[in-house]
């Protein structure tokens, strides 16, 4: 129980490879002290408590280790500069996320009603164009009810909610933000769909899946984050069936160097935007078959500029959701976001992509 608030307390330390073998260590030690005392108490003697003492002596010091470990995860800035670059956990993930969107939505546990997935959509779609463009990726996949979808790179779980509550789909959200997977799996357990629903801390360069498990998948807006995208592709190819589709969306570079920081980044250090060609490329590298690319730059700015005409630019709500997820300047960096496309130094880009027929495959 200790180490599990300590977990709680620092969630980053769950991405080290020592995590599980660690509590495995000290709960196995627990319970057999707990199996030498009862014989010591029965017999008088007994060698069960020494060992079980030893046990939780190796547990604790692998825990000290790891925070020894952790504490190195920051890159130290570079001799002669003044930067460094942020983890992609750090950048994203903040306590209390969970606490700030109850208090936010127009929800009480007293009220005795169900907290449902569609009150947290406003605040839980991490992308570009939000629930708008969810709706629409959606629409694009038209998974059969029950498809088993991976969700690469999941965030808090919006989309994964969306799919699962309004599609009738089984989801597997992957994501590298510790923070960000115990709120998801939160959540969605407020929300009665953790049968529905489930995800993991992973590394999508890494997936720890079969191979032709996912009947699809999607990755909204996480590519600026992947500095390998050819080893993440290759691992959505592997685990994905054939015939399988994948939507993938992201911001991609254009004609010159965006206004910094952005919601994906605060320097261009830890921003990894390709050219939508490129990205095609990794694509068709990866095996898959490139169905669609489309520019979405225009849709982001006819519905921000929509939002203005209306007088609600930006949406009361949606600053906020953006301002209780990801922090108060999320606003500025939304900005710059869109000032970054109205000027064409970036795109959004929209890629549907499929995996061929097994005959296909070569
Ligand atoms: C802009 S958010 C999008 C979240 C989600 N797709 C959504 O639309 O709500 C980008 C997410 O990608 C995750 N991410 C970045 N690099 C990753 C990686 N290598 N593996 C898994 N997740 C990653 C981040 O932690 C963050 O949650």
């Amino acid at each position: 129980m200790l180490f599990g608030l300590i977990y709680r307390g620092w969630p980053s330390l769950l991405l080290s490879r020592l995590a599980w073998p660690q509590f495995a260590l000290f709960q196995i030690g627990t319970a057999v002290l707990v199996a030498g005392k009862f014989d010591i108490d029965s017999r008088g003697s007994g060698t069960l408590a020494p060992q079980g003492s030893i046990l939780i002596v190796l547990g604790t010091a692998v825990m000290f280790w790891m925070f020894a470990m952790s504490a190195t995860d920051v890159p130290a800035p570079q001799k002669g500069s003044i930067k460094c670059v942020m983890p992609v956990h750090k950048h994203y993930g903040s306590n209390e996320i969970v606490a700030r969107i109850l208090a936010a939505i127009p929800w009480s546990e007293s009220d005795g009603v169900a907290l449902t997935a569609s009150l947290l959509f406003p605040f839980d779609q991490l992308h570009g164009r939000e629930l708008f463009a969810t709706k629409e990726h959606s629409a694009r996949l038209n998974p059969e009810i029950g498809a088993h979808l991976l969700d690469i790179g999941s965030g808090i779980g919006g989309p994964a909610g969306y799919f699962a509550s309004m599609l009738g789909c089984r989801v597997t959200g992957i994501e590298l933000t510790p923070d960000f997977v115990i709120f998801a799996n939160e959540l969605t357990s407020f929300c009665g769909m953790s049968d529905q629903a489930n995800f993991v801390l992973a590394d999508a360069a890494s997936i720890q899946f079969k191979a032709n498990t996912f009947d699809h998948a999607y990755c909204l807006y996480v590519g600026m984050n992947l500095p390998d995208k050819p080893a993440v592709l290759a691992e959505c190819f592997r685990v994905l069936k054939p015939g399988a589709t994948l939507i993938w969306t992201e911001v991609t570079s254009r004609s010159g160097v965006p206004h910094y920081p952005l919601p994906w980044s605060l320097t261009a250090d830890g921003s990894h935007v390709d050219t939508s060609d490129t990205l095609c490329h990794h694509l068709s590298s990866a095996g898959f078959e490139v169905l669609t690319v489309e520019d979405e730059t225009n849709a982001h700015l006819v519905l921000a500029n929509r939002m203005k005409l209306s007088g609600k630019t930006p949406l009361v709500g949606q600053v906020q959701a953006n301002e209780v997820v990801l922090g108060p300047d999320f606003v500025v960096r939304r900005q710059n976001y869109l000032k970054s496309l109205l000027e064409h130094l970036i795109a959004s880009t929209l890629i549907v992509a499929r995996k061929p027929q097994a005959e296909h495959v070569a």
